[in-house]
């Protein structure tokens, strides 16, 4: 989530875009290989639910 240097600050993830976050999870964007072949759909659905909980925005 944080300081990830040149991927994304997943802290500033766009909570209404949750279409483009499986999406780019699963299959990859730019330079950031696709997930999908060692994260199961459930996983990626809660990977999104901790990046749109309060606790991901407030940390620790
Ligand atoms: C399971 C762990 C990871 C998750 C959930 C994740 C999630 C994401 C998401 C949601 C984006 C934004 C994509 C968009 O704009 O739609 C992103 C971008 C990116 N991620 Fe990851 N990521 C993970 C691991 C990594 C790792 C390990 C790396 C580097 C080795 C990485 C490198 C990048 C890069 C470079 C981008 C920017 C892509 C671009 O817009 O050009 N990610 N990541």
């Amino acid at each position: 989530m944080q300081d990830p240097q040149g991927a994304f600050d997943l802290r500033k993830f766009p909570h209404n875009e949750r279409e483009r976050f499986i999406a780019s999870v699963a299959r990859g964007k730019n330079q950031m290989p696709g997930w999908g072949g060692m994260l199961k759909p459930e996983d990626i659905e809660a990977l999104w639910a901790y990046v749109v909980s309060a606790e991901s925005i407030y940390g620790h």
